[in-house]
């Protein structure tokens, strides 16, 4: 390429309109989910402390928030269930009547159009709040998979999109795929959580969904921050398993992960800029230190352009106002 002064990468900036021509990356509000909190009841609205702008509701609740992110374009969300009842085992996740399920079908029947994408773990349905169940203190793989496609099934038939395991077990994409095939819902796709890091970041989520583990961590199935090779690894058995899509969590701390992912792969990839990274902008914001809007759009374009097709994100709804102000 030519050097200074024929090269002046200062020309292609001087404007706004210049700018716009020659912009890399975009972001649209239909590559957004929004993820949300539903539990049992009616006029339920409880807010998340450490989550501003974000509360668990019951499905009657849940449908016009998803009516408001509708109409601003917001292209699907996920919903997380918060049990009434835990036991050893989290039987609450497959309760075709649970509240998960129900949203689900109230919110297809009221809007059909949007994508609904569930969130298929055990952690929030068993007592002690591991992603599966216990056998001498460790979370037993194989048995945990039995349970994970009770799960997806039970989604399924309720009427979601798309299915998200995100527990991190061994061969839970194989095991949910037939699962769900054998149910008569071989075109149900499967987001899988392929690349799902053992991250403090999640330390907000875990009061929202109220699913901190009891005792010891996630470090037994969650991914150690410091391997990126091994994403690479979880993320082809994924694919081999049957994963239609493949998910990076958390993300901006992770945008190498995804940048390699979609390179190696190109598969589509989701990003979840998860619940840490979204109450560390708020607080911020919240202090003056930062201009709120401003970074939460950094921070999306940042994850959009390291390689996610889409980003699942607290700040869907925000960042779709302010995308079509723009
Ligand atoms: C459940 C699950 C977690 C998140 C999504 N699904 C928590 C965890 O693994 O502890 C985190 C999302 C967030 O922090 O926003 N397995």
């Amino acid at each position: 390429m030519p050097a200074f002064p024929q090269y002046r990468g200062r020309r292609l900036r001087r404007t706004g309109p210049l700018r716009n021509l020659v912009r890399e990356t975009s972001l649209h509000p239909s590559q957004l989910v929004l993820p949300l909190f539903v539990r049992e009841g009616t006029s339920v609205r409880r807010p998340v402390s450490s989550m501003p702008g974000v509360a668990q509701t019951s499905p009657d609740e849940l449908i016009r928030d998803v009516e408001h992110a509708a109409s601003l374009g917001v292209g699907g969300v996920i919903l997380f269930g918060i049990p009434e009842t835990k036991d050893a085992s989290g039987s609450e996740a497959w309760n075709d009547e649970g509240a998960v399920q129900r949203a689900v079908r109230l919110l297809k029947h009221e809007l059909p159009a949007m994508v609904v994408i569930t969130d298929v773990c055990m952690c929030e349905y068993t007592e002690h709040g591991h992603c599966g169940i216990l056998r001498n203190g460790e979370v037993d793989n194989d048995a945990t998979l039995e349970l994970l496609s009770r799960v997806a099934v039970s989604h399924a038939r309720a009427g979601a999109d798309m299915v998200a395991p995100s527990d991190m077990m061994d061969g839970r994409v194989r095991a949910i795929r037939s699962a769900l095939d054998g149910a008569g819902f071989s075109s149900i796709p499967i987001l899988s959580y392929a690349a799902k890091y053992a991250s403090a970041f999640y330390g907000p989520f875990r009061e929202a969904a109220e699913s901190a583990p009891k005792q010891g961590d996630r470090k037994g199935y969650q991914m150690d921050p410091a391997n990126a090779a091994e994403a690479l690894r979880e993320v082809f058995a994924d694919i081999e398993e049957g994963a239609d899509a493949i998910m990076v969590k958390p993300a901006g701390p992770y945008l190498d992960i995804i940048s390699r992912v979609k390179e190696a792969t190109g598969y589509p990839v989701a990003a979840y800029q998860v619940s840490g990274e979204y109450a560390m902008i708020k607080a911020a914001a919240e202090r003056g230190w930062i201009d709120g809007d401003r970074v939460m759009m950094e921070s999306l374009l940042g994850i959009k352009r390291a390689g996610a097709d889409f980003i699942l994100t607290y700040f869907a709804v925000e960042a779709a106002r302010m995308i079509e102000k723009q």
